[in-house]
């Protein structure tokens, strides 16, 4: 099954939020997904003990750099879709774990400085391929965007895929559901109502089928 590891440099940038969406979306599918905490400020642990999980997601804390591989692997070989949270950091824990991923998201704001730091993530798959003599899928997803979308925005969208980087559509958007996740915990359809939830919602499931199609493609290559 799937490995999709969330990586980018740069705090703040959506990791834990994206890693949280995209797991409780895929188990509201009807996948079992085994999610990976390997950041040691535990967002997506505390988000897994403020409520009961929702059904088919697993969560596994602490996940450090000696162990990074082989709990991939034994989850991957399990049938269950792993999804991997990193610190928002470059690291050797990193690294390790997109040598094993199917698919790297790198969750990034539409501001010129987030951008900048995060493309250093493209630099760490990089060198991954190069060790491994490999490719390794990799797509960016705009986050926390706005309904009108800035010019830098679009700026750092035509850049990004003038170098050919893969962009997620649809984004992110700036929901206050989203990051309600992390004060309710389990997932959108479990948490009083936040602003517009069907919006939320859609957005939601749009992106995770997007990533779907993306792992679909890539089995069948
Ligand atoms: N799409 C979004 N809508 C609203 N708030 C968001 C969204 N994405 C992230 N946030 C908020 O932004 C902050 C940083 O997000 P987080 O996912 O923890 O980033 P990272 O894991 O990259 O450090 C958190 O407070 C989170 O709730
Ligand atoms: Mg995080």
């Amino acid at each position: 099954m799937p490995v999709i590891v969330i990586a980018s440099p740069k705090g703040g940038a959506g990791k834990s939020t994206t890693a949280v969406l995209l797991g409780t979306e895929l188990a509201h599918a009807g996948a079992d997904v085994t999610m990976l905490d390997c950041d040691p400020n535990g967002s997506v642990t505390l988000w897994s003990e403020r409520a009961p999980l929702p059904p088919r997601i697993r969560v596994l804390s602490d996940v450090g750099e000696a162990g990074i591989i082989k709990t991939i692997r034994t989850h991957d070989t399990d049938g269950s879709v792993v999804i991997v949270d990193l610190e928002g950091v470059a690291s050797r824990l990193v690294s390790r774990a997109i040598s094993q991923a199917d698919l790297v998201i790198t969750p990034m704001r539409a501001t010129t400085l987030d951008a900048t730091i995060g493309v250093r993530a493209l630099s760490l798959i990089g060198e991954e391929e190069e060790a491994l003599g490999r490719d390794i899928r990799h797509a960016v997803v705009f986050t926390m965007t706005r309904a009108i979308r800035s010019k830098q925005h679009t700026g750092i969208e035509e850049s990004l895929k003038e170098q050919g980087v893969d962009i997620i559509e649809p984004a992110l958007m700036e929901r206050a559901a989203f990051s309600a996740l992390f004060e309710f915990g389990g997932d959108l359809r479990g948490m009083p109502a936040q602003g517009r939830m069907e919006g939320a919602l859609q957005n939601a499931s749009e992106f995770a089928q997007a990533v779907y199609a993306r792992l679909s493609a890539e089995e069948a290559a």
